[in-house]
């Protein structure tokens, strides 16, 4: 895997790549980064495509650019440049969670540069009420009490539940704490506000002309399988896949089923 910075106007985004062929381009949700993709990466996928995994501004290692918000909007331009920069034609686009949103706002605004849709893990829904509310209450405590209270609230609702003391779920705990400590509380602050004030997708789902998978994990409360179905059956052509087992998370909770899956559409499309 080799990683390159690329530069645009004060944004500066590092983006890791490995593998041959066309390129991905692959969106890590909120607060986490590159790491998402680690398995994926150094996979079976990586002989398909030419891997991209964006750390979005103030992720990773992308600084922090001073903006308050990080609306959808802003990442899917930043997400096209990296395209305009890295591919000279159309690129494949993975996006989880926060990565989806983003991926949904990319296809909104600059659907020329998209050859494929995965939704992973995510949603087209706006926030309701009580959603917002969350994330006003997600704004407080990471200022009043740090980045390691966010993970602990957040890890149970990530991760599909594991037998205690079973060492692979603490592992893959540590790897997405890590993650989410490694992320500055500006960062963390200008996501949530973000992903407040993000549009309903819902109308725009049946727009999308490109080939599109949907996958969700069997046990997510975040983004339920019912919601995965229900986009898959507004995009036209779209399959749906639910990873069984999986959480929040499946790229890392089940990289094989993952790229068993996401392999399969690729391969599907020629
Ligand atoms: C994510 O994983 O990106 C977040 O859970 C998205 C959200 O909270 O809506």
């Amino acid at each position: 895997m080799e990683t390159r910075f690329l530069s645009f106007d004060h944004v500066r985004l590092a983006v890791h790549v490995a593998g041959r062929g066309p390129v991905a381009i692959l969106i890590h949700g909120y607060p986490l980064d590159h790491r998402l993709w680690l398995d994926a990466l150094r996979g079976p996928l990586a002989a398909a495509r030419t891997l991209v995994a964006v750390d979005l501004r103030g992720h990773g290692l992308s600084p922090w650019c001073g903006d308050p918000v990080h609306a959808m909007d802003l990442f899917a331009d930043d997400v096209a440049a990296v395209a305009h920069t890295i591919a000279d034609e159309p690129v494949d686009v993975v996006g989880l969670s926060m990565g989806g949103y983003v991926a949904q706002a990319l296809w909104a605004r600059h659907p020329e540069l998209v050859r494929s849709l995965a939704l992973v893990d995510t949603r087209a829904r706006a926030d309701d009420e009580a959603a917002k509310a969350g994330r006003d209450a997600a704004m407080r405590t990471v200022v009043e009490q740090g980045r390691s209270a966010i993970a602990a609230v957040m890890l149970p609702k990530l991760l599909a539940p594991c037998p205690a003391g079973d060492p692979s779920g603490l592992l893959l705990r540590a790897r997405v704490s890590s993650m989410i400590e490694g992320t500055v509380v500006e960062t963390i602050v200008a996501d949530l506000r973000g992903l407040r004030e993000r549009p309903d997708r819902t109308g725009m789902l049946p727009t999308i002309a490109v080939p599109a998978l949907v996958v969700a994990g069997e046990l997510d409360t975040i983004a339920p399988p019912a919601e995965a179905h229900a986009m898959a059956a507004a995009i036209p052509g779209a399959r749906c896949v639910v990873v069984p087992r999986a959480g929040h998370l499946v790229p890392i909770e089940d990289p094989a089923s993952f790229a068993r899956e996401l392999g399969r559409f690729w391969g599907a499309m020629g």
